[in-house]
C-alpha cells in the first residue's frame, strides 16, 4: 500500500489566509521553523498508478500539481484518481470536488448516506456537480461491511463510525448521527499491513481503539494541542472537543491514547490546525511528541506499507 499525504493542515490551511497568530505570521515571515501546509487529504494506491483520494480539499488543484503521479497524462484528459472517499461533509474535506467538475465521466464518490445528505441539502455540492460531470454515489456502510474501492485493488476498506461533529450547515450539527464522520481501516491483502486513518476523531470509543490497536500505522486527528487553544489565542469561541477533535494534551487526550499503543505502531498526526504549537519544529510541544515517538505529517510525506 502506498500512501501520499497531499495536505496535512486542518481547515484554513497553514498559514491561514487572514490569520496573524504567532504561528501563521511566523511561517509567513520565516521567523519560526515550520513548513506551510495545505488542507488535509491523502491518496492511497496498490500499484502507484491508480489512486483513491481521501477527502477533496479546497487546495486540491495545487495538491495534484505537486503530486505528479495523480496526473499520468495517458490521454488528452486524464487523472490517476479513480475514486474519491469523503470521510465527512466539512468544507475542508469536500469543496475540492467542485474543482474536478471537468472529469470525463461521473465522479466515483464513496461516502455514508449522512454525508451524502449534507452534500445534497446543507451544502448541495452533489446537486451543483449534477450540472457538470455528475456524481456516481457509492454508499460507505459503517455496519461492519468490507468495501473494495476502485483504484486500490489489493486493499480492503472498513469504515468506522466516529463520534465527532457534523458541519455547521448540517441538519445534524451538535446532534450527531451515525456516519456523520467516519474513520477508515485499510488492509493490504498482499503485504498484510494495516493503516487506520481518521483526520477527525472526537472520542476514543471501544471499536475505534480496537481498530487502532490492530493497525501498523495510525494517521489520526492532530487538530489541536489543547482544548481551548483557539479561545486562548482569541481566534474563535470553539473548543477542540466541541468541533469533534480530541486535543493532544491533557487527561484523556490523544497523547495518552497513543502512548498505550504497541511500541512498533507508527503514530502520525494529520489535520493540524494553524494555532497548534506542534507546527513549530522547535517548540517544546513538538519535542514532547518526539519523546513519545509521535510524528507530525507534512505535505508530500510518503508511507509504504
Ligand atoms: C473541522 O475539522 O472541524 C472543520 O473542518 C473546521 C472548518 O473547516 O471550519
Ligand atoms: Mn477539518
Ligand atoms: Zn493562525
Amino acid at each position: 500500500m502506498k500512501i501520499k499525504v497531499l495536505g496535512s493542515a486542518a481547515g484554513g490551511g497553514f498559514p491561514q489566509w487572514n490569520c496573524n497568530c504567532p504561528m501563521c505570521s511566523g511561517v509567513r515571515n520565516g521567523t519560526i521553523n515550520a513548513k506551510a501546509r495545505t488542507q488535509s487529504s491523502i491518496a492511497v494506491s496498490s500499484d502507484g498508478v491508480d489512486w483513491v483520494l481521501f477527502n477533496a480539499s479546497p487546495d486540491i488543484l495545487t495538491q495534484i500539481q505537486q503530486c505528479g503521479v495523480l496526473q499520468p497524462a495517458r490521454t488528452l484528459r486524464d487523472t490517476g484518481i479513480k475514486s474519491i472517499v469523503l470521510l465527512d461533509a466539512q468544507i475542508d474535506h469536500t469543496t475540492g470536488i467542485l474543482m474536478l467538475r471537468e472529469h470525463k465521466s461521473p465522479l466515483s464518490i464513496w461516502c455514508t448516506s449522512a454525508v451524502k445528505e449534507d452534500l445534497s441539502e446543507g451544502n448541495p455540492l452533489f446537486k451543483v456537480l449534477g450540472h457538470y460531470c455528475s456524481v456516481d454515489w457509492n454508499e460507505l456502510d459503517v455496519k461492519g461491511k468490507e468495501h473494495r474501492i476502485p483504484g486500490a485493488d489489493s486493499i480492503t476498506f472498513n469504515p468506522l463510525a466516529l463520534t465527532s461533529n457534523a458541519p455547521p450547515y448540517s441538519p445534524h450539527r451538535d446532534q450527531p448521527v451515525e456516519g456523520d464522520t467516519v474513520g477508515m481501516m485499510m488492509s493490504d491483502q498482499q503485504s498484510e499491513k494495516k493503516l487506520f486513518y481518521a483526520p477527525g476523531l472526537g472520542e476514543m470509543e471501544p471499536h475505534v481503539w480496537q481498530a487502532m490497536q490492530s493497525a501498523d500505522v495510525v494517521l489520526v486527528d492532530g487538530t489541536m494541542w489543547s482544548d481551548n487553544e483557539m479561545i486562548e489565542r482569541g481566534a474563535s469561541s470553539k473548543t477542540a472537543r466541541s468541533m469533534g477533535h480530541l486535543p493532544q494534551s491533557g487527561s484523556g487526550g490523544m497523547l495518552e491514547w497513543l502512548d498505550k499503543l504497541p511500541d512498533q505502531t507508527r503514530k502520525i498526526l494529520i489535520h493540524i490546525n494553524n494555532t497548534n504549537p506542534i507546527l513549530d519544529e522547535d517548540s517544546s510541544e513538538r519535542a514532547l511528541l518526539e519523546k513519545h515517538g509521535i510524528e507530525v505529517s507534512h505535505d508530500g510525506m510518503e508511507i509504504e506499507l
